[in-house]
């Protein structure tokens, strides 16, 4: 039998997941994980906007960065016009009157909320994608949640900000792009930054028994869906020294 979920259901499952009033999230998804959605890609964000509350703020993921990006393919980054590559909860999220996109010319997220525009602001200019001066790095500095709806910690964008934050040899570029933004006021700004290398398979699902043992992380569902919760400060607190002794951890060897 077809599993059909609502807007409350959503609401009242990241309530019991430890979801509050003020949140500052970053929320990563599959739609299609849950079942069939009443109200589809936008009764998502409706909840997510409910459990949060008016003081809260939502971000999510509108990542646009492609393997050919380099120096010599530099990527470009229209920020009302380039698609996301990261699902329609965070297509239909940057679309929605009142929110606001960051400009990086990869790694841009859109948000949502009072804090919205504290949280995007010169990211295009972060010296790295994720890095402390990030959206991804204020919201493990503020105590954010980063969530994951019906997917798990491989598409965890906050660790690359921590593999950034220790210099993982893999994680970037050597040398900077001239990459270029078209804001949505039609004005175009050239961007000197370091972008992601990609082709490093990374484990990230390693980190899941040490979030879960050390209290960072909740587990559940929300109708099929399997539904993370994870305290992103502590997740820093706690994978930054790993990282540190080993900037290896993540990187899966070949067998
Ligand atoms: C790639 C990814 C988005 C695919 O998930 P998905 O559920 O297949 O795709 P979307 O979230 O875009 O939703 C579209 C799907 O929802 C389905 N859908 C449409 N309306 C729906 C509704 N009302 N209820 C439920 N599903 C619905 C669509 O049919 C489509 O499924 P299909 O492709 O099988 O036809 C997801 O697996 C993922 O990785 N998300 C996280 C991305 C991320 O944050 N990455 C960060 C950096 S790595």
């Amino acid at each position: 039998m077809r599993t059909v979920v609502h807007k409350e259901d959503i609401v009242r499952g990241l309530g019991e997941l430890g979801l509050r009033s003020g949140d500052v999230v970053l929320v990563h998804s599959s739609l299609s994980s849950f079942g069939y959605v009443k109200g589809g890609a936008d009764a998502v964000i409706e909840a997510l906007l409910d459990a949060v509350g008016p003081e809260g703020t939502v971000m999510v993921p509108t990542l646009t960065g492609s393997p050919e990006d380099s120096p010599e393919n530099p990527p470009v980054l229209d920020v009302v016009n380039t698609p996301c590559w990261t699902g329609t909860v965070p297509e239909t999220l940057r679309r929605r009157p009142g929110a606001v996109r960051s400009g990086h010319p990869t790694h841009s997220v859109a948000a949502v909320g009072p804090r919205a525009h504290e949280l995007i602001c010169g990211h295009e200019r972060s010296p790295t994608p994720c890095g402390p001066e990030s959206p991804y790095g204020r919201l493990m500095r503020w105590g954010g949640k980063v969530i994951f709806l019906g997917v798990d910690l491989r598409c965890n964008t906050c660790f690359h900000g921590i593999e950034e934050e220790v210099g993982a040899p893999y994680v970037l570029q050597e040398r900077p792009v001239k990459a270029r933004v078209v804001w949505p006021d039609g004005r175009v700004e050239t961007v000197p930054v370091y972008i992601h290398r990609w082709g490093t398979p990374r484990d990230y699902p390693r980190a899941e028994p040490i979030l879960l043992g050390e209290g960072a992380m909740r587990i559940g569902r929300i109708g099929k869906a399997t539904v993370r919760v994870v305290d992103a400060k502590m997740m820093r607190r706690i994978m930054k020294p790993i990282l540190e002794r080993d900037p290896y951890f993540w990187v899966r060897r070949a067998r």
